[in-house]
């Protein structure tokens, strides 16, 4: 698959634009969020994204294992194994950084999110925001600019994958408000599960509300509206760029013989 490149992996507000988002879940906002520009939503295997970090869902060795963490280590190459052994382990809610080898990122940064605690949910909520703080905050202090998140503890790990979205968007949302939030370009969410998908269409409107015009635009059409001729342009302009977007992994792109679910029995094995 050819690599996706940061700038086309679509914003929110162009999926507000063309309705791939339904807003009917966002409390109305009073305002938009300022983020709508920077954060992007993509279904995709985010070993394809040449973006400048993505972030892998990886447990406390940091030496690999079944799902994304997996598929980042095959489409890396050995050599990322090599780094990695040099870490030392991390311990959950934080994260590392290495190199990229044969992924069209920059950088990976590995975070380690929390085997979902059904008893003491409040601890799984505090590691999870801390992982994805952390890997912005490492982000950051590497000067990167576009990173791209996998659905951190949503597989293996169990964590619930609408809570999971809520606690992402929020600390994702709480960063990009902060001083260093304004140092990067654009931070993306990457789906890959249906029920992943579902979960982030209805998170992200929530803790990032389109502008009150775009919802209106939703509900306008063509002839209603004075200026038709330029909200029909770029309707026009948002589908072309939409239709580029590509196809639905349904399988572990790099080890297409192994389906999710055959990782996951490996994994608990
Ligand atoms: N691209 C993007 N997302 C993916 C990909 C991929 N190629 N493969 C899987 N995913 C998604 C899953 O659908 C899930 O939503 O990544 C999310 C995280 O799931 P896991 O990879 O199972 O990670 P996690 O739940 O955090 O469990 C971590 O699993 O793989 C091991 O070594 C890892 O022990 C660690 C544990």
């Amino acid at each position: 698959m050819a690599p996706i490149a940061a700038a086309d992996i679509p914003t929110l507000n162009l999926l507000y634009k063309l309705k791939k988002l339904d807003t009917s879940s966002s409390p109305s906002p009073k305002r938009a969020s300022d983020h709508n520009d920077r954060v992007g939503l993509i279904r995709a295997d985010i070993t394809s994204l040449a973006v400048d970090a993505i972030v892998n869902a990886a447990n406390k060795s940091l030496l690999g294992g079944g799902g994304v963490d997996g598929a980042i280590h095959r489409a890396a190459g050995p050599q990322l194994l090599s780094e990695c052994r040099t870490l030392n382990g991390c311990e959950t809610g934080s994260s590392k950084i290495t190199d990229a080898y044969n992924l069209p990122c920059k950088k990976v940064i590995h975070t380690v999110g929390p085997i979902y605690d059904e008893i003491r949910p409040e601890r799984s909520k505090a590691s999870l925001q801390s992982c994805y703080k952390s890997s912005l905050e490492l982000a950051v202090q590497h000067g990167l600019k576009t990173v791209a998140f996998s659905a951190i503890s949503t597989g293996i790990y169990g964590y619930p994958s609408g809570e999971a979205a809520m606690v992402a968007c929020e600390a994702v949302a709480s960063f990009l408000d902060g001083d260093d939030g304004k140092k990067l370009d654009k931070v993306i969410f990457v789906t890959f599960e249906e029920k992943d998908v579902r979960a982030y269409n209805q998170a992200l409107p929530r803790f990032f509300p389109p502008a009150a015009e775009t919802s209106a635009y939703q509900g306008m059409n063509a002839e209603s509206d004075p200026d038709e001729g330029d909200q029909a342009e770029a309707k026009a302009e948002a589908e072309a760029k939409a239709n580029q977007l590509p196809s639905v992994p349904t399988t572990d792109p790099a080890d297409p013989s192994r389906t999710q679910k055959k990782q996951k029995q490996d994994t608990e094995a």
